[in-house]
């Protein structure tokens, strides 16, 4: 065996010294890497069970950590409910009622088509609609005030697509057209429009037309009417014929009126 290294350097040499090693991060004991290894797999469980919740159908109501209207206790139709005697949910009507507000509110009895709906339907065979001519007789006086009502409802509701003036250039269109796929809302002062009975307008703000979406519920039964009569008033001042403009005839809207 060698001789220690100081031993065989020559005289006067002075001994080599070596630079402190760097000290190395030991590997950890394999335990600790399982459970990391574990811990890191268990972790994209919740995922799992979230990704899976999401697609699978349940027959419980969902876990609201935070109590929200969605999950308030009720009775659903069909259902049965032990208040009663008949353990039914669902009530029947009492007899020899009818519904209340049939007239004028929203959710009555409707009988009425012309105020309703604006058509009749054939009653026997095939189901045609028939629009009906002129305004019903359920309204208030077809006077300024009930225009301005229309123009105002008419504004809020119609103006965004129609334009104010009606011609079809609202902002929606506006933006859709620059958006490159154009809405085409109508210009109400099209031939086509304007031949409209009033009926049929009004069915137009009840279920829409087309591409136009229906407005019945935001807008109530009689609001509905009183745009139309905005309508036929905006209309004839597109297109008044010269008689009306010197003031010698009837405008539309008064001529409703005296028929109605
Ligand atoms: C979201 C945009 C939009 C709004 C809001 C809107 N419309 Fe329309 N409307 C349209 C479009 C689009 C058409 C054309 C439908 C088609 O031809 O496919 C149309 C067509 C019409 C027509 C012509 C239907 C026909 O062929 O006889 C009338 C009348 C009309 N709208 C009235 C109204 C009135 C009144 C309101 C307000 C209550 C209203 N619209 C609100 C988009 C709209």
């Amino acid at each position: 065996m060698a001789a220690p290294l100081e031993e065989q350097l020559p005289p006067g040499v002075p001994p080599v010294t070596y630079a402190p090693r760097e000290p190395r991060l030991r590997r950890p004991p394999f335990v600790f890497i399982a459970i990391g290894v574990i811990l890191l797999v268990a972790s994209w469980v919740p995922l799992v069970l979230f990704a899976r919740a999401r697609v699978e159908r349940s027959e419980h109501p969902r876990i609201s950590i935070m109590q929200d209207m969605g999950t308030q206790p009720k009775f659903r139709e069909q259902q049965t409910n032990d208040l009663f005697a008949d353990n039914r949910a669902d009530r029947a009507h009492v007899v020899g009622t009818i519904a209340r507000g049939g007239t004028i509110a929203r959710g009555g009895l409707q009988e009425d088509d012309h105020y309703f709906r604006g058509y009749t339907t054939t009653a026997a065979g095939k189901v045609e609609a028939k629009f009906l001519e002129g305004f019903p007789k359920q309204l208030p006086l077809l006077d300024d005030k009930f225009i301005l009502r229309g123009q105002e409802r008419f504004n809020i509701y119609c103006s965004a697509c129609h334009g104010l003036d009606g011609y079809g250039k609202g902002p929606v269109e506006i933006r859709s057209e620059e958006l490159g796929t154009p809405l085409n809302a109508k210009s109400l002062h099209e031939d086509l429009v304007r031949g409209r009975v009033d009926g049929h307008i009004f069915n137009t703000i009840t279920n829409g037309i087309r591409n136009m979406p229906g407005y019945a519920a935001q807008i109530p039964v009689a609001d509905r009417w009183a745009i139309v009569a905005y309508v036929r008033a905006l209309q004839l001042s597109q297109n008044a014929p010269p008689s009306v403009v010197a003031g010698l005839e009837t405008p539309a809207t008064d001529k409703a009126q005296a028929s109605r």
